[in-house]
């Protein structure tokens, strides 16, 4: 970033998807003097069973076109991109603030009373070094138990929060969970806050669900601080592309989001 970027930039914010939905909503109630852009790479969804290359080269991207829309920031919200991407774009834009996600292995780890936690995460972020190192740092006295969750993301994608099918899906994720003596779970997916009520419905009330959305927005506030460059306002209306047919995230919008809006087609 160069050292004059304006406080009134925009955050430039990317997914695999729609699921980095859940982390704009936090930006937004947190921060809404903040003028939001976001691109969903709904044309490669999902991330969680791709090479780290192939995403590392998504993550040029997206980075590269949410930089030409003037970003003074960048947030990866997706957990899966954070993994394979998020050292690389640092590396190449070491001025820039760049927030990433990471599972909520340690305040999990902190209120499990069972001693035993479950983690829902893509495959990608389950099978990479840097969960297992997130594990070797705060986990060690508990147990952690960890599902890859293949097709929910696509569901989530078209909108489907509360269809049979997820529903279903579901169950098949969270039973071996349940049946290993979890009681606190991670949601390790932006995607998958958007089914937490339906989540909840599967569950016993002890248990409790931990996502990052908001603790990252928090952390967003901190970076955006230190530099200087939090937005006095007004912000400008949140700006949406997609690098899938504009008309399908249009569609999940107000679902999603809270509103509609036009969606662009990503250049
Ligand atoms: N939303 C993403 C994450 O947080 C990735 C989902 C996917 O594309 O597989 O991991």
């Amino acid at each position: 970033m160069p050292s004059s970027a304006s406080s009134d930039a925009p955050i430039g914010v990317f997914d695999s998807g729609v699921g980095g939905l859940s982390v704009l909503r936090e930006i937004r109630a947190l921060l809404p003097n903040e003028s939001l852009l976001y691109v969903a790479d709904s044309g490669h969804v999902p991330y969680g069973d791709k090479s780290p290359e192939f995403i590392r080269e998504r993550c040029r991207v997206l980075a590269e076109f949410l930089l030409s829309q003037g970003a003074k920031a960048l947030v990866l919200a997706c957990n899966t991109a954070t993994v394979a991407g998020v050292a690389e774009l640092r590396e190449r834009y070491p001025q820039l603030p760049i927030i990433g996600m990471e599972p909520a292995v340690k305040p999990a780890a902190a209120a499990t009373k069972a001693g035993v936690v479950g983690v829902l995460a893509t495959t990608g972020t389950l099978k990479s070094a840097k969960f297992a190192a997130l594990l070797d740092r705060f986990a060690c006295d508990v147990r952690v138990i960890t599902q890859p969750c293949p097709g929910l993301v696509e569901r989530i994608e078209a909108g489907e929060l509360e269809s049979a099918a997820t529903r279903a899906l579901l169950q098949g994720f969270v039973a071996p969970l349940l049946a290993e003596g979890c009681d606190t779970l991670i949601l390790g997916c932006t995607h998958y806050p958007f089914i937490k009520p339906l989540l909840r419905t599967l569950l016993p009330a002890s248990i409790s669900v931990i996502d990052t959305g908001a603790a990252v927005a928090r952390h967003v506030q901190r970076m955006l601080s230190a530099q200087g460059v939090l937005a006095s306002g007004p912000a400008q209306p949140a700006q949406f592309w997609s690098s899938a047919e504009p008309q399908a995230m249009q569609h999940v919008l107000p679902l999603l989001w809270g509103k509609a809006a036009e969606v662009l087609p990503l250049p």
